[in-house]
């Protein structure tokens, strides 16, 4: 088998379960040396128990791999900073950064909590920027001192309830919408550093969607978070240096590439609301309509 990241560095946020542990297992499996961060939260983010993190990295050496295991608070400034410093220190370099780690506080948003908001929009939102701000800063200094292109990648997380929308998750959903912005913000600015910016939207039977519904063996097996992680071990790669700014679904069986938002009709602007109403209506009868949860119905 080709080794698509031999001899890269990576980390990988949320990495003890779900799809994170499958993302550093494959970029393991694929030569790359892996910081397993996690900090062993529950779903809602509460404390639990950080012991699985160990055992991801046990697999990892277990299978003649390199890891080790970072326990900082992706959401935690100096956690982030102390995140990319180990990896430099346990490894040398860091290539790549995976920003995974999530968790979920469901609730109808006239029933929301500041404390539902604030946690959410922390782990998901400020935990992709945060790691995402110190690994660039190292990649410029790099750049700077070597006078040439890191050839480095920032990967991300957004889901189809921030891309296109799922009722009760107005906190998650603004968090994974502004991870797909600033996905696509950072590979501008990054790019002239050789750094590549992606986001994948996952779909995995994990603790995260089991109570979702019911699963048959068939819909559990199609969902294995392991199918997601093929996707960021190629965006991980040396090879994908001309990939960034997209976001890229992938699980349960397929994988798709998203499309952004794009101007519709549009007319001249007017002063009188009135006169402005009707062209409106006009305009939003000729547009796309906003796109479903499977990113294709119509609503
Ligand atoms: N499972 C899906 O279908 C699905 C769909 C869309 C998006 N996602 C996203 O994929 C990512 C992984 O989700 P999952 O389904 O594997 O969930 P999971 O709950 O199995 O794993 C999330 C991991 O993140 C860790 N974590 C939570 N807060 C952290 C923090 N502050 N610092 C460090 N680590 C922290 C947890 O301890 C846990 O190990 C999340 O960003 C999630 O929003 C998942």
């Amino acid at each position: 088998m080709a080794r698509l990241c031999e001899g890269r560095v990576a980390i990988v946020t949320g990495a003890a379960r779900g799809v994170g542990r499958q993302h550093a297992l494959g970029l393991a499996r694929h030569g790359a040396r892996v910081v397993i961060n996690d900090i062993g939260a529950e779903l809602d983010g509460s404390e639990g128990d950080a012991s699985a993190a160990h055992q991801v990295a046990d697999e990892i050496r277990a299978a003649g791999g390199e890891a080790v295991v970072n326990g900082d608070d992706v959401s935690s400034w100096e956690g982030a900073r102390s995140m990319v410093d180990q990896a430099l220190e346990a490894f040398g370099r860091l290539d790549v950064l995976v920003n995974n780690a999530g968790i979920l506080r469901d609730r109808m948003l006239v029933n929301m909590t500041e404390d539902e908001w604030d946690a959410v929009i922390a782990v998901h939102l400020k935990g992709t920027f945060a790691p995402s701000r110190h690994a660039a800063a190292h990649w410029r200094q790099l750049s700077k001192e070597t006078g040439e292109k890191v050839n480095a990648r920032i990967i991300n997380t957004t889901s189809t309830s921030g891309i296109y929308g799922n009722v009760g998750q107005t906190n998650y959903g603004a968090a994974k919408a502004g991870i797909a912005a600033f996905t696509i913000i950072a590979a501008r600015e990054l790019g002239r550093l050789g750094v590549t910016v992606n986001a994948i939207s996952p779909t995995a039977y994990t603790r995260m969607t089991e109570g979702l519904r019911e699963y048959s063996p068939d819909d559990i097996e199609i969902r294995d978070p392991r199918w997601v992680s093929p996707t960021v071990v190629y965006l991980a790669s040396a090879q994908a240096g001309d990939i960034t700014g997209r976001v890229i679904q992938a699980g349960n069986g397929r994988v798709a590439v998203c499309e952004g938002w794009r101007r519709g009709a549009e007319v001249d602007q007017l002063e009188d609301p009135e006169q402005l109403g009707p062209q409106i209506r006009t305009m939003i009868a000729q547009a796309r309509k906003n796109s479903g949860m499977d990113g294709l119905e119509l609503d």
